[in-house]
C-alpha cells in the first residue's frame, strides 16, 4: 500500500496530486463553445505519483498531461502521466526513489546516478510532434491522440543535453528556437530546429556563471539570455540544494543577433531580480523592448517555499528597454498588481505586439490559490482589463487561440483551467479575448479537479 502524502503546502488543496488517469467524452457545457475552435488544449503540471522522500518542492512532481479536445461545439477530456524512466522505476518499486530539488540527498541508492526527468513543465506541438518538456533533461515525445509516451526525444541524437521548457516558435519562419543549460561546462547551449523539426544549429554560449535559466527571449532580430543571480553550481549539489540566490552578482542580460553567434553577445547589467517568464519582446529602432514578469528575488528556492507561492514575493509586469548602441537598460513597471504566466497572441512572438494576457491577483493574498483573475493588457493604450473570478476561484495560465489564421491580433479566445475551491473541482473557461470581463462564452465542466500546473498550448486540429 502506498504511503499517504505528507502535510505540505504543495501537496495540499489543489496543489495536491490527482491520482487517476482517464477520459471523459462530451463534457457538460454551460454557454456555447465557438465552432471556430477545432483542436486540443494540452496542459502540463507536477502530479507526484508517490509520497516524496524528504522535502518536496512544487517543481518535483511527475508530469501529468490534461488535454481538452474541442471540436464541433463539444469538449472531450483525457489525462495521462508522462511515462518517464523515473515514473516507471518508481511504479515498479511501489514508492518514490528520487529525492527532490530541495532534498536531493534523499535519493534511494536504487536511483543513484539517474537524472530524475519529471517531464512536468510544458507541452508543445512542433513539426507534428507533441513534446512534454522539463528544463533539466530532454523532451518526451507523446502520441497526440492517446497521450501515450513514445519516449525521450533528442532530435536524432543532435540534442547534446537538456532542453528548456520554454522554446519559442518563430511565427514567420516556423523555426523552434531554444536553449539548454547545465551546471557543468558548457553552461549554456543555443539551438535552432527548422520548421520541419531538424536541428540545424547548436552553439555554445559563454555565460559568466551557471544559473537556473528557466526561460529566454527572442525577437525577429535577437536572442536574449537572462542570467539572474539564481546560481546552479555543480559544487553545491553535494549539499542537496544546488540552486542558490547570490544577489551580489546582479542580473546580466545577454543580447545576441540571430544572424551572428556567441562572439557577438553583448551583456547588459541590471539589478538583481528573477524572471521565470517574459510576455514578449521585439526589436525596434536600435532598442529591444522586453516585457517580463519580474520578481525582486527568486521565489520558491529561498527556504521560504513552505509559505506557498501566494504568501511569497510577487511578480510584477515590467518593461525593459535595452538600448543596443549604449548597452544600457531602462526598467519601467507596467502594472502594480501581481501577474504571472504571461502569454500573447503567439502569431506575434518576437514582433511588435499590442495584447498580452496573464494570471493576475486582485486584492489581498488569497488563501489557497494564487491568481483570482485573468488580466488582458493593451500595450498601445496602457490599459488593463480584468476577468474577475471571485475570491475562491483560481486560474491557470491563459492560452490565446485566434478565431482564424487571418484574424487580426487579439481576435479570438482565451482558454484557461479554473479551480473552484468551494466545489473542489475545475472548469475550462473559454473567454472572448476581446471582451475578457464578460461572461465566459463557454464553461466546460469537469467532475474532478485539475491540480495547479505550469504551462500548456493549443494544438490546432489536434
Ligand atoms: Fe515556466
Amino acid at each position: 500500500m502506498s504511503k499517504p502524502f505528507p502535510d505540505d503546502p504543495f501537496l495540499c488543496g489543489n496543489y495536491g496530486p490527482w491520482p487517476m488517469e482517464g477520459e471523459i467524452h462530451d463534457l457538460i457545457v454551460e454557454g456555447e463553445i465557438p465552432r471556430a475552435l477545432d483542436g486540443t488544449l494540452c496542459r502540463n503540471g507536477p502530479n507526484p505519483q508517490f509520497a516524496p522522500r524528504g522535502r518536496y518542492h512544487w517543481f518535483d512532481g511527475d508530469g501529468m498531461i490534461h488535454a481538452f479536445t474541442i471540436r464541433d461545439g463539444k469538449a472531450h477530456y483525457r489525462n495521462r502521466w508522462v511515462r518517464t524512466q523515473r515514473f516507471q522505476m518508481e511504479r515498479e518499486a511501489g514508492e518514490a526513489l528520487f529525492g527532490g530539488l530541495a532534498d536531493m540527498k534523499a535519493t534511494d541508492p536504487r536511483a543513484e546516478g539517474i537524472f530524475p526527468n519529471a517531464a512536468n513543465t510544458n507541452i508543445i506541438v512542433h513539426a507534428g510532434k507533441l513534446l512534454a518538456l522539463w528544463e533539466a533533461g530532454p523532451p518526451h515525445e507523446l502520441d497526440p491522440q492517446t497521450l501515450a509516451t513514445i519516449g525521450p526525444y533528442d532530435f536524432g541524437g543532435k540534442l547534446l543535453g537538456p532542453m528548456t521548457a520554454h522554446p519559442k516558435i518563430d511565427p514567420e519562419t516556423g523555426e523552434l528556437l531554444f536553449f539548454g543549460y547545465s551546471p557543468l561546462p558548457p553552461y549554456l547551449r543555443y539551438y535552432v530546429a527548422s520548421a520541419d523539426g531538424k536541428l540545424v544549429r547548436s552553439e555554445e554560449i559563454d555565460v559568466p556563471v551557471p544559473t537556473m535559466m528557466h526561460d529566454f527571449i527572442t525577437t525577429r532580430e535577437h536572442v536574449i539570455f537572462m542570467v539572474f543571480p539564481a546560481t546552479f553550481r555543480f559544487e553545491n549539489f553535494a549539499s542537496g540544494a544546488p540552486i542558490r540566490w547570490e544577489p551580489e552578482l546582479g542580473t546580466k542580460i545577454g543580447v545576441m543577433p540571430r544572424n551572428s553567434g556567441n562572439a557577438a553577445v553583448r551583456w547588459f547589467a541590471t539589478d538583481p531580480c528573477y524572471v521565470f517568464h517574459p510576455m514578449n519582446a521585439y526589436t525596434e529602432n536600435g532598442r529591444v523592448i522586453a516585457d517580463v514578469c519580474r520578481f525582486d528575488r527568486l521565489p520558491l528556492f529561498d527556504g521560504a517555499e513552505a509559505e506557498g507561492l501566494e504568501k511569497g514575493p510577487s511578480a510584477l509586469l515590467t518593461r525593459w528597454t535595452l538600448y543596443l548602441a549604449v548597452v544600457t537598460v531602462k526598467e519601467e513597471r507596467l502594472d502594480d498588481s501581481p501577474a504571472e504566466f504571461p502569454r500573447l497572441d503567439e502569431r506575434y512572438t518576437g514582433l511588435r505586439y499590442r495584447y498580452g494576457y496573464a494570471g493576475g491577483r486582485i486584492g489581498a493574498p488569497t488563501d489557497g490559490g494564487i491568481f483570482n483573475a485573468i488580466f488582458h493588457y493593451d500595450h498601445q493604450t496602457g490599459k488593463r482589463r480584468v476577468h474577475d473570478l471571485g475570491p475562491t476561484n483560481f486560474t491557470s495560465e491563459p492560452v490565446f487561440v485566434p478565431r482564424s489564421p487571418q484574424s487580426p491580433e487579439g481576435e479570438g479566445f482565451l482558454l484557461t483551467v479554473v479551480y473552484r475551491q468551494e466545489e473542489n473541482r475545475s472548469d475550462l473557461l473559454i473567454l472572448d479575448a476581446e471582451n475578457v470581463e464578460g461572461k465566459p462564452l463557454a464553461t466546460v465542466k469537469l467532475p474532478h479537479r485539475v491540480p495547479y500546473g505550469f504551462h500548456g498550448n493549443w494544438g490546432q486540429g489536434l
